[in-house]
């Protein structure tokens, strides 16, 4: 008897050994199939976090579409005359950590700006009439002993102290204030909470505030003269964002890290980044496969591309900007109005007439012409971006509207190449700004642009993604949500009527 009892609880035990473990071991973790719209920076950094943060890696099955036949979204680059240039995104900021990360992970030669020796600090405001403010000239390599580089580097810091004085030092305090907040968002993940909201992510680290007034407001609080403002503030706004003072005050803050030291780019083209991760993260990309329509039914999404292909997600990601595409969706999605501001971009090889800007030589234009808001400026900004000799340069051209041939033809004196690119650049900034969700229907539908009401730049677009990226490992797989600390959504009913159906 005794012995039978044992054998039946060593039956037993060996029973229940078996079916509470066969679980683990027979069946692998269930596995996600990913669909990501958008192969820029918010879709690839997507990727490589999704990957980065799972558990199960090998459980997430990514697919990237692509409507373009390249990948980068808005980095790419033009050639001219054998030269590659930044024609999007061009600059990183020294402290954009992911972007620094990136590079190093995928073996990228980094490209700082001070190789371009000190000649960006020779620059001009041009109001349409004249140049009211104007750095001076630094010397060429071979015009003069190396000291004499620094002398002029000098005086030209005490020339735009002499006009702008301590408003100069307040603005720097404004916006290294607000790069320290950002910093935030590099916390570890254990005391970093996973945001379900724009407003949410912005409020913890205290950047929501800048977000509802104007930088003009903004700047005029934190002590700077109007000069400052509608002059050498107005000119950097002009080039990174197309816009003048009236953006929100946080996108003009990362307007304005953007003219920093140490700024930085990918050798050779930042889309490099992109390439990269969506290698390195093993997603699968279909180039030049537009998707038309997003339908949800019985747990799946059914996406349509325009080739006429089907696909079946669990899980579908926007990685682009939704104001300018046209997909449908199935049921219909709801989100604040928001309109691209457009940049065109014109690149020029050949020669400045000095006569437009009332000089007699084009050697006397300074090499970076920036502009103030002034009705009829017909540009933004212009800028050397390679010298071959005195009369033969490469030219960058920003401004809102196309520039026609006509109006080149007065502006330049000699056009040997002319290459056009109109970006759906950034949104056009209002604050207060409205925020679409991360969260599209409250199921598996996110869309990381709803950062760029805040900021459109490279690091933003990660910094979104990184978040996304954790949204999503904290929704699929609820017992690794423990360990993260996620923000109740609160949703924002406010201005409902500002709201379009896509
Ligand atoms: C630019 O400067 C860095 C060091 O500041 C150097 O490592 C790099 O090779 C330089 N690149 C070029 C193209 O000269
Ligand atoms: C700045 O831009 C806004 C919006 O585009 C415009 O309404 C405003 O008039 C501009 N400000 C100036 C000073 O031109
Ligand atoms: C990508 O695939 C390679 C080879 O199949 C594998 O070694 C690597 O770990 C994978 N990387 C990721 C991030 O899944
Ligand atoms: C997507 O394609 C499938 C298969 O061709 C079709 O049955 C379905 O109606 C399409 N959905 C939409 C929203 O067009």
């Amino acid at each position: 008897m005794k012995e039978k009892h044992l054998r039946a609880s060593l039956l037993l035990l060996f029973l229940f050994l078996l079916l509470s473990s066969s679980p683990t071991l027979a069946s692998p973790p269930p596995s996600h199939r990913i669909c990501v719209i958008g192969s820029g920076i918010a879709g690839s950094s997507l990727s490589h976090f999704l990957k980065t943060y799972s558990p199960n890696p090998s459980s997430l099955q990514i697919t990237i579409f692509e409507r373009n036949l390249i990948v980068g979204g808005r980095t790419a680059t033009v050639t001219i005359a054998g030269d590659t240039f930044e024609a999007g995104a061009s600059i990183i900021h020294p402290k954009n950590l992911h972007a620094l990360k990136f590079t190093s992970l995928l073996n990228l030669p980094i490209k700082t700006q001070s190789n371009k020796s000190d000649s960006s600090s020779w620059f001009g405001i041009w109001d349409g009439s004249r140049f009211v403010f104007k750095t001076l000239q630094p010397p060429t390599p071979k015009s003069g002993p190396p000291f004499y580089a620094k002398i002029v580097s000098f005086l030209n810091s005490l020339l735009v102290f002499g006009r702008y004085g301590f408003s100069l030092l307040r603005m720097e305090r404004f916006v290294d204030k607000t790069v320290g907040s950002f910093l935030r968002y590099y916390e570890n993940l254990e005391s970093r909470p996973v945001f379900s909201t724009v407003e949410e992510m912005l409020k913890w680290a205290d950047l929501y505030g800048l977000t509802r007034r104007t930088l003009q407001e903004e700047l005029a609080d934190a002590g700077l003269s109007r000069r400052l403002i509608s002059e050498l503030v107005t000119v950097i706004t002009r080039i990174n964002y197309g816009q003048n003072v009236s953006i929100s005050g946080l996108a003009g803050a990362v307007s304005l890290a953007g003219s920093d030291s140490g700024l930085w780019s990918v050798e050779g083209g930042n889309w490099q980044l992109a390439a990269g991760l969506i290698r390195h993260s093993n997603a699968s990309l279909h180039l030049h496969e537009e998707i038309s329509s997003v339908s949800y039914t019985e747990g799946l999404y059914e996406l349509n591309s325009t080739k006429g292909n089907s696909y079946s997600c669990d899980i579908t990601v926007v990685a682009t900007p939704l104001d300018e595409i046209k997909i449908s969706f199935t049921p219909p999605i709801s989100i604040p109005k928001r309109r691209l501001q457009h940049t065109h971009a014109t690149f020029v090889r050949g020669l400045l007439n000095p006569a437009y800007f009332g000089l007699s030589s084009a050697s006397e234009i300074p090499e970076l012409v920036g502009t103030i808001e002034a009705p009829d400026l017909p540009f933004s900004s212009i800028s050397i971006l390679k010298k071959y000799s005195e009369e033969d340069m490469t030219y960058k051209v920003f401004s809102r509207i196309a520039m026609a041939d006509e109006l080149l033809d007065l502006i330049f004196s000699t056009r040997r190449e002319t290459i056009r690119i109109n970006w759906g650049a950034y949104p056009h900034y209002e604050a207060p700004e409205a925020f679409a969700p991360f969260l599209l229907d409250g199921l598996h539908l996110y869309y990381i642009n709803a950062f760029e009401n805040a900021a459109s730049t490279i690091e933003t677009s990660s910094v979104a993604a990184e978040n996304v990226a954790r949204l999503i490992l904290s929704r699929i797989d609820p017992t690794s949500r423990s360990d993260i600390p996620t923000l109740e959504s609160t949703g924002s009913h406010e201005g409902e009527n500002l709201h379009v159906d896509l």
